[in-house]
Parts: structure tokens; sequence; C-alpha cells
């Protein structure tokens, strides 16, 4: 009786929108681009030695599982049943057209985003957050500590830690802690503690602090607390929210589901686009298409968009680096704008990041992507028109993968080419309307960047790595 009671239903339905392209599945396997690069990235260092990482230099801060697939050469790793049971909250996340924005800027090409705003967090980051608790909680840890700029990734741990029974405690950028109450209180509704980075908690933070009281903070000194915390409580461990291998390994989920949502309406890539903070956004969507690349199939250019007041890797030098301000983590090869490096305090808190993942800087050295830098007045901009033409209002971090979208649309306009442009829609900006109320009053404005202020801490990277 009661399944007839919904069969005989009579409202009629309509098939889903020509512009939103949904898979009915969630892979299965995350993927590895290391098995399939010619040349395997430089491996990182132990911090005192200078000698190539072993597994056990990393058992205080990560559990087994993690560091597996940190070194691993496996092309394909299976995802577990529990972590896709959690994925399916809110993945197959959609593939949308910009079929209003393309309107609006009159050019005959096409714009299509992967859009991962949908999740709990509003972002990517549960894709990486959810096994990594996983694995925590299999292996018996009790806490988890991390570092969190925007303050996506906080909530997202917070979030997966809550799902599994993990306490989290996070150190917050101070500059997006003072920003974004609402994050904070996000991270602290699913269970977390929240602390101000640079904190008078930990060793690295009050250094910090003596030297300069009213620090806004750094996601290279929030990391450094946090791995401290780690490191001096055997029942912590550590979570990273971008850069190393395995996070990267986890958010490749995404362009897997965009090969096939591509493939399903019998559209190709011409270019790829992605901001960069760590790396991991980006890295997620285009790793799976580089493959595809590589193996002759398809030949996207593929360009990483990074802000001009952090550029690692159009201004950063290459070269083995902490991933931390205060020198605790593996020495890492990297495109780096040195780890002291304290990024004016713009608006796209994710994008504070003195490095870029290893991984990506390493495609970068081998020529499979290209990387720009744009200024954030020129990205806000850009929001504003995607906001008025596709509804979403995007996190200030994907602002940047906007712009970059807009100036090949509009270089199509001008040229006639009708190229299919896809680019990485990582997140919503429900909580950072402080900084749309900002530009849509026109306070917004470019920080300067300053050469002399890269030069200083280029100088203080580890004489090693030369
Ligand atoms: C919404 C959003 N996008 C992008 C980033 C940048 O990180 P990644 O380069 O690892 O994607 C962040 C980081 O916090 C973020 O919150």
């Amino acid at each position: 009786m009661a399944n007839t009671m919904f069969l005989s239903s009579s409202v009629k339905v309509k098939p889903l929108l020509s512009s939103i392209a949904y898979t009915p599945e969630i892979p299965c396997q995350w993927y590895n681009l290391i098995a399939d690069l010619p040349i395997k990235p430089p491996p990182p260092l132990n911090p005192k030695t200078f000698e190539p990482l072993q597994p056990q230099d990393l058992s205080h801060l990560f559990p087994d599982e993690i560091i597996k697939q940190e070194g691993t050469n496996e092309r394909f790793i299976d995802i577990p049943e529990e972590v896709i049971d959690v994925y399916g909250l809110w993945r197959p996340t959609p593939l949308i057209r910009a079929k209003r924005l393309e309107k609006l800027l009159d050019t005959p090409a096409r714009i299509y985003y992967k859009y991962e705003g949908g999740s709990p967090a509003g972002s990517h980051k549960p894709n990486t957050a959810v096994p990594q608790a996983w694995y925590n909680a299999q292996q018996g840890v009790k806490n988890v500590v991390t570092e969190t700029g925007a303050g996506q990734w906080g909530s997202s741990l917070a979030f997966a830690s809550s799902l599994f029974g993990l306490n989290c405690e996070v150190w917050q950028v101070r500059a997006s802690y003072d920003q974004k109450p609402y994050r904070k209180l996000m991270m602290q509704t699913w269970g977390a503690k929240v602390h101000p980075s640079p904190s008078n908690i930990t060793e690295s933070g009050r250094r910090i602090l003596e030297q300069d009281p009213s620090s806004p903070g750094s996601l290279g000194i929030a990391i450094s607390e946090a791995v401290e915390m780690a490191a001096k409580n055997p029942d912590t461990k550590y979570c990273l929210g971008s850069v190393l291998n395995h996070v990267l390994l986890h958010q490749t989920v995404i362009g897997e589901e965009c090969i096939k949502q591509m493939e399903a309406i019998g559209e190709t890539p011409d270019v790829i686009i992605g901001c960069t903070g760590g790396g991991s956004n980006f890295g997620g969507l285009a790793f799976p298409f580089i493959r595809e690349k590589l193996s002759g199939k398809i030949n996207p250019v593929i360009r990483a968009v990074e802000p001009s007041a952090c550029p690692s890797l159009t201004k950063g030098v290459y070269a083995y680096d902490y991933g931390d301000t205060a020198g605790m983590t593996p020495l890492m090869k990297m495109h780096t704008l040195g780890h002291d490096f304290v990024p004016d305090p713009i608006h796209a808190g994710g994008l504070r990041y003195h490095g870029m993942a290893p991984l990506i800087s390493h495609v970068y050295e081998l020529g499979f992507m290209e990387a720009i830098a744009i200024a954030q007045t020129e990205c806000f901009a850009g929001a504003i028109q995607f906001a008025r033409c596709e509804g979403i209002i995007p996190a200030p971090e994907p602002t940047h993968a906007i712009a970059a979208a807009i100036r090949e649309a509009l270089h199509c306009k001008e040229t006639g080419e009708s190229k299919v442009i896809l680019m990485a829609m990582c997140g919503h900006g429900h909580f950072d309307l402080p900084a749309y109320d900002n530009y849509l009053k026109g306070n917004l404005v470019d920080l300067s960047f300053s050469e002399e202020k890269i030069k200083a801490s280029i100088a203080n990277i580890p004489q090693s790595s030369a």
C-alpha cells in the first residue's frame, strides 16, 4: 500500500537541465599521479640529517595508512567503504555549465565548473578530512590537531572528527579568526576546540608573539603550533589540509568524477583552471586529466592561479624548504617564498601559504602545467559577475579561478575560439561575506607586493637546499 501511494503521484517531472551533469556513482579509488610521471618527484628530507625521509620519521604525526599513502607509487588506492558512505552525503558533486556567465561575457567559449561547495563544510576539504579522520580512528588515535587558514579546513576536520569520535583542536590563523567568527562557531558546533594562531599555548606561537604581538599569523605559523602539539603528545596526531601527497591523492575524487561527467556530455576541456594555496583542489581536479594528457588522449592547458600577494609558483624559488615557519616539518622540494614569509592578510586566507605542494611544483617543473598570479580586486570583480549570473557566492579562494576563467573567455571572444574552459569551484563564501562587504563598499584594495620582503625570507631557506 505504502509503495503505491508514491507510485500514484501525479506530479510531473522534467529531465535534468542540460547545464548540470551528475554521475550516478562515486569513484571507489583515488588516483596517484606519481605512478605515471616520467620522472619521480624528489624525496622529502629529514630536517635534522638532511637524508631522505624514512616512514618512521613521520610516525609521531600520522597514522600508518596515511604514511603509506604519502610514499606510495601505486597508481590507484581503494577508498574505504566507510569513507565512500560519508562521501555520499554530498558526492557526486555537480558539473555545471555557466551558461549565464557565458552570455554576460558574450563569449563563444563554453565554461564549466565542478562545484564542491555542497559539502557540509562548504568546500572540497572534507574529501580528505574524512579519510584522514577515518584512518586515525581506525588506529585508535583519540586526538587530532590541525591549522586552518580560511577556516574551511578546520571546519572540515571538525566535521569529520565528530563522525568518528575524535577530539579535534584547531589553530586558526589570527587574520581569519578575526574576520570569520562563524567559521569558529561551525568548528565548535562540531565539537572542536579553536585557538587563534599565533597563540600562547605553544613555544612556536609564543616566539612569534614576542617579536610581533599583533601578528596576523600565517598558515606556516599555525602549522608549527599544531605540529608541536602532536610532537609533544603521544596520544595526538596531526592532520594537514593541503600540500602533502596523500591530501592531493584524496582530492582526485573530484577529477575522476569530472572526467566521467565530461564524457557523458561529450565535452573535452581545452583549459583547466584552479586556484592554488597548497594545491589540493587544483591537483584534485587536474591530476586525473594530466593522466589522460600524458597518455595522449587529450591535450588541455592546465593553469594554476595564485594570489599576487602570495605567488609561490610564479615568484618563489624551487628549493628544499620547511612546510612550517618554525622549521619542524620535513624539508620538501617545492616552490617557496621562504618558510618565514608572512603574506599580507588578503581575504583568500586559504591561499596565504608560503609554499606549493611538492607534487604540483614537480609537475610545474616538468612543464605539464602553467601558473599565473591575479590580484584580489580583479578576483572579487569576477566573483560578483559570477554570483549575479550563476547564483553561487564563491569563497574568496576560487574567485582566483573565476577571474582567470573570465580572462580566458574574453580572450576567446577576441579570437572567436569556442574553447571548453573547466574550472574548479572549490567552495562557497557564505562565511566570507565581510570580504564582499569590503569589496561592495569600495574598501578592498590590492595589497602591495614586496620583492624585498620575499628576498629576505628566501635568504632564510636552509642552505642544504641549494
Ligand atoms: C575554499 C578553499 N579553496 C582553496 C583553498 C586552498 O587550498 P588548496 O590549494 O589546498 O585547495 C582553501 C584552503 O583553505 C579553501 O578553503
